[in-house]
């Protein structure tokens, strides 16, 4: 008997938890909440999404836990359901992989709970996809898993400078990182820009605009809470980031120095002394070394976003792990897309009809990484 077979319905469940909570999130933030019902309970007072016609074992319904999710500007609901959209897809693929049958369903926007109870059981998550775990059993893939499970724990947002290519950054395979798909979408658009003249513009424009980060208070003030000063590092129980991830190993003194000077309540008086400038041109700087840009962008309409925006995050993570897999890292710059009118601008300069969701550095960093570090929460899937 293999492992696989050993194990119980829950301890796969955890397993494929335990691997998907390596997804990225805005600010690692986690906002995913997971939670198990039987099918006769779900049916009866859930109903979240289209159902099955094979018999079921088991419903999972994956959420946003509304206790975590960012929310100061509008543009951080699009992050979450990214976010979360990354988390689903490991999800449904470790369970894959490990010879269970599932089919995943988006949950429409607004779809909500059949009964009072069902809204009580879903408990502060709010329902964006089910997985609908079958009687049947399909065939574990040990090969493929380990393979997977390689990549995603290898995955890292790496924040170096990258090295330019001489002939050009090589094609990406995202199709071919994930054995399995949740579901496809025509709507989706990569893009890729890795001539030198755009690469510089680009970079400027990041150099110019960075700064707002700093300057909605509410937006820093949430952003604040996830940054750790402290000297910790390798892997840690909780969320957020370290600001060594931002700037590479500081000395005590220092790490003292950002966390006074980057306190909200601070924040206007070091934008006056530069300080928080000199951070935006730090930025623009890395844009400037990267092997090549690339962005995601969305070309339908308005009413269908929030399930585009699920959809999103499996895009995003597809491409993310097709990097790894060659070598490449991949760094978000989010804050040319989280202000509408900066936003805007941004589309202007890439000539791009379309919205764009996601835009990142991409490359093969200078040096590997001085310091690791991996802040990750437990996920347990609550059985309901
Ligand atoms: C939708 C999305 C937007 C992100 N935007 C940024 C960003 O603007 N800047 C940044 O440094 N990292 C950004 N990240 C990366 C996260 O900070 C990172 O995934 C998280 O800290 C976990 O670290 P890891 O990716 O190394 O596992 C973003 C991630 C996601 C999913």
């Amino acid at each position: 008997m293999s492992r696989s077979d050993a194990m119980t319905l829950s301890d796969k469940i955890r397993h494929a938890a335990n691997l998907a909570r390596l997804a990225p999130s805005s600010h690692n933030c986690q906002p995913w909440l997971v939670r198990v019902f039987s099918p006769e309970f779900y049916y009866a007072n859930l109903d979240l999404a289209a159902g099955s016609r094979h018999p079921l074992r088991q419903v999972l319904v994956l959420g946003l836990d509304r206790a975590r999710c960012l929310s100061a500007l509008p543009s951080l609901q699009r992050e979450m359901r990214m976010s979360i959209g990354a988390f689903a897809t490991l999800f449904h693929n470790f369970l894959r992989l490990q010879g269970l049958a599932v089919e995943a369903r988006l949950v429409p926007e607004f779809g909500c709970a059949l009964t009072d109870l069902g809204a009580q059981r879903l408990d502060g998550c709010e329902p964006l996809l089910v997985l609908l775990v079958g009687e049947e059993q399909g065939d574990a893939q040990p090969v493929t898993l380990a393979r997977l499970q390689k990549t995603v724990e290898a995955r890292r947002t790496l924040r170096t400078p990258y090295m330019r290519p001489q002939r050009g950054t090589p094609a990406l395979h995202p199709e071919a990182a994930l054995p399995y798909r949740l579901q496809a979408s025509a709507l989706l658009h990569w893009r890729h820009c890795d001539n030198e003249a755009d690469i510089e513009r680009l970079a400027r424009f990041v150099g110019q605009y960075a700064e707002r980060d700093f300057s909605d208070a509410r937006a820093w003030a949430e952003t604040y809470r996830f940054i750790d000063f402290s000297a910790r590092s390798g892997s840690i129980e909780g969320d957020g980031f370290n600001i060594q991830q931002l700037t590479g190993p500081l000395p005590r003194w220092k790490r003292w120095l950002y966390r006074c000077a980057l306190a909200p309540a601070l924040v206007p008086l070091s934008a006056r002394c530069g300080f928080t400038g000199r951070i935006a041109s730090q930025l623009g700087e890395l844009v400037g070394r990267s092997a090549s840009l690339c962005y995601l962008s969305y070309s339908g309409d308005a009413g269908a976003a929030a399930q585009q925006q699920v959809l999103a995050g499996e895009a995003m993570l597809a491409h993310w792990l097709a990097a790894t897999e060659q070598g490449l890292a991949l760094h978000p710059v989010s804050v040319v897309l989280q202000h509408g009118e900066i936003r805007e601008r941004l589309e202007c300069l890439l000539a791009e009809p379309n919205e764009v969701w996601f835009f990142a550095r991409l490359g093969q960093p200078i040096a590997p990484p001085a310091m690791q570090f991996r802040y990750r929460r437990t996920v347990e899937p609550l059985l309901c």
